[in-house]
Parts: C-alpha cells; sequence; structure tokens
C-alpha cells in the first residue's frame, strides 16, 4: 500500500465490514448525544475519526468540529464513510498525547470512541486526561467508551463456540445478504471475545494471546466460510483492524470503571458511569463523562 488513496481504500473496506460493538452502539451514541446537546453552542473534539460521532455532530450544528487521528489514510476512510456533509470538519493529523496549544479552553465537548484501548495505562491515559483537560472549557465534558473485562468467569473456548453454534443454526434460516450481515455481527462480536482472559494485572493485554487467538480464528474461519466476502470479513475483523504492526496489536490496556475514575479523579476530573448493554457481555464496553472537578 504505497499512496494514501490506497491506504484509504483498505480501512474503509475493513471498517465497512464491521459493526457494534466494535463501532459505537445505539445506545453508546444516544449517550454521546445527550452530553453534546447540553451545550447550545457546541465545539466539539473527536479523538479519532469514527464516522458516526463525526456525523452526530455535523447533525447536531456544532459551530465548530475538530477530529484528529494519526493516520492519514484513516481519516480519508472515515470520510468516505460518513454520512453527512463533513466539509466544515477540520480533519487533523496528529497524535493524542502531543498537546496542542491552540486547542487551549477551545471545546466544550470532546469525544471518544474506544481510543483509550490503544494507549498504555495508567501513564499515557493520564497523559491524555491532563492534555483534555486544558483543551475543555471550564463547563466542558469529555466523553469516552472504553472496554473492560467485568468481574465473573469468562470462558473464551466456550463463547466462541456457542457464538459460532448459534450463528450457523441462525445461518441456515437466512439468505445470502442477511447470513452476511448476520456474519459482520458474529465476527464483530468475536473481535471483542478475542480478549477475553487477556487482561493482565497492569491492565495490559496479553499481546501473544491475543495474536495467537487472532491467527487461528483467521485459519478457522477461511476453512469454515470460503466465500470471498467472507473471507474478506474475516481478515477485517482478526487480520486488519487495530493490527497495524507484526507480532503485536493496537490495543493494549482495558481497565474498568472503578480505576479509570480514580486517575480521572487524580487528574481533576468528576465523572459518571454508563455501562452499556453492548454484546457480548453486557457492561465490557462502558462509558464515561467526565467534568472538571470544582
Ligand atoms: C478512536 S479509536 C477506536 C475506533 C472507534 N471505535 C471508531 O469507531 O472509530 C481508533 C483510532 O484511534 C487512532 N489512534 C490511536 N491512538 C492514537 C493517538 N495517540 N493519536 C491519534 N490517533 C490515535 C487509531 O489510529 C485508530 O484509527
Amino acid at each position: 500500500m504505497n499512496t494514501e488513496n490506497d491506504q484509504a481504500q483498505h480501512f474503509a473496506n475493513v471498517w465497512g465490514k464491521l459493526t457494534a460493538p466494535v463501532k459505537p452502539s445505539e445506545d453508546g451514541l444516544r449517550i454521546y448525544r445527550e452530553e453534546a446537546e447540553r451545550f447550545s453552542d457546541k465545539r466539539i473534539l473527536i479523538l479519532g475519526a469514527t464516522p458516526e460521532l463525526v456525523d452526530m455532530a455535523v447533525e447536531s450544528g456544532a459551530e465548530k468540529i475538530v477530529s484528529i487521528e494519526r493516520f492519514p489514510g484513516v481519516v480519508a476512510a472515515m470520510r468516505q464513510l460518513g454520512k453527512k456533509d463533513w466539509s466544515s470538519v477540520d480533519m487533523v493529523i496528529g497524535n493524542w498525547l502531543e498537546d496542542r496549544p491552540d486547542f487551549h479552553s477551545a471545546f466544550n465537548c470532546i469525544l471518544c470512541d474506544g481510543g483509550l484501548l490503544f494507549l498504555e495505562y495508567p501513564a499515557q491515559w493520564g497523559q491524555l486526561f491532563r492534555i483534555v483537560r486544558t483543551y475543555l472549557e471550564p463547563d466542558g465534558v469529555f466523553v469516552a467508551k472504553e472496554w473492560a473485562e467485568p468481574p465473573g468467569i469468562w470462558d473464551y473456548d466456550r463463547m466462541l463456540q456457542d457464538h459460532v453454534a448459534a450463528f450457523k443454526e441462525e445461518a441456515s434460516r437466512l439468505n445470502l445478504e442477511q447470513k452476511h450481515r448476520a456474519y459482520i455481527k458474529l465476527l464483530s462480536e468475536l473481535r471483542i471475545i478475542v480478549f477475553v482472559n487477556a487482561t493482565q494485572d497492569d491492565g495490559s493485554f496479553d499481546q501473544d494471546l491475543l495474536i495467537e487467538r487472532s491467527d487461528r480464528l483467521i485459519e478457522k474461519f477461511e476453512k469454515e466460510f470460503p466465500d470471498n466476502s467472507m473471507i474478506g470479513i474475516t481478515h477485517a475483523a482478526f487480520k486488519y483492524l487495530a493490527r497495524s504492526q507484526p507480532g503485536t496489536t493496537d490495543t493494549v490496556a482495558g481497565v474498568r470503571y472503578d480505576r479509570t475514575s480514580e486517575l480521572l479523579a487524580q487528574n481533576g476530573f468528576e465523572s459518571r458511569y454508563f455501562p452499556l448493554p453492548d454484546p457480548p457481555i453486557p457492561d465490557s464496553n462502558y462509558m464515561f463523562a467526565a467534568k472538571l472537578s470544582e
């Protein structure tokens, strides 16, 4: 992939083959929307270029919308996937962890869907919280979604088997288009199941385990579902999504809300908790809305 255009096609292709819980669910979007709607003149910063969030911001009539993402190809891809007119959106190529003085006190709403998964806990999370604090106006809000394994016994092999069996049973009654949609849903959920029992005490994911599971799933599903379009979905979920480098994934940490709220508090935020009912494990995807402490 040489040109930015090739990269954009690649990412649009990958992202277009996935759905919630990898992408924001309706429940998640409702929370982002409600938090943004508290402001009559919205100045929204989106960490990442999640099309559903940018579309929501455009639809809300925000006076200023900025999105910041490190890969130009991702930005171009997300623009293709957006359904609204993004011409007034300022798409910035950059690193969230680099302070931008021009952003200081410039936003009343900062949104991030799943971005914390990409940062090391606690050092980079704390760094991001401190930067976000400087970007917010005094009454502003930082709303984010994160994934972390809830307490309980979660059996990876069992969950994998049950989900695949349920898909096969359902698929026998579906036409081709419905079957593809059900396969996209299955793989988007399995993409999350790959994290089960992979979180270490320090909040980091065991990268070797994530890679081993993902590679095994590619092999398994290429054999079981060899149809070209299904292979495309398999590769989107397990070969390309958040795998920008060999031997590791881009998703590095998953921490429950108790530890997140503590770190937010240490960095000057008061937060509220929104567990999400997203499958495959309710409450594993969760959101928080954080305001500057008095
Ligand atoms: C926002 S997150 C999660 C995906 C999200 N659920 C969505 O719907 O787009 C994914 C994006 O964050 C970007 N990203 C991760 N760390 C970053 C950083 N430090 N600076 C800028 N972008 C970053 C990745 O390149 C990736 O495209």
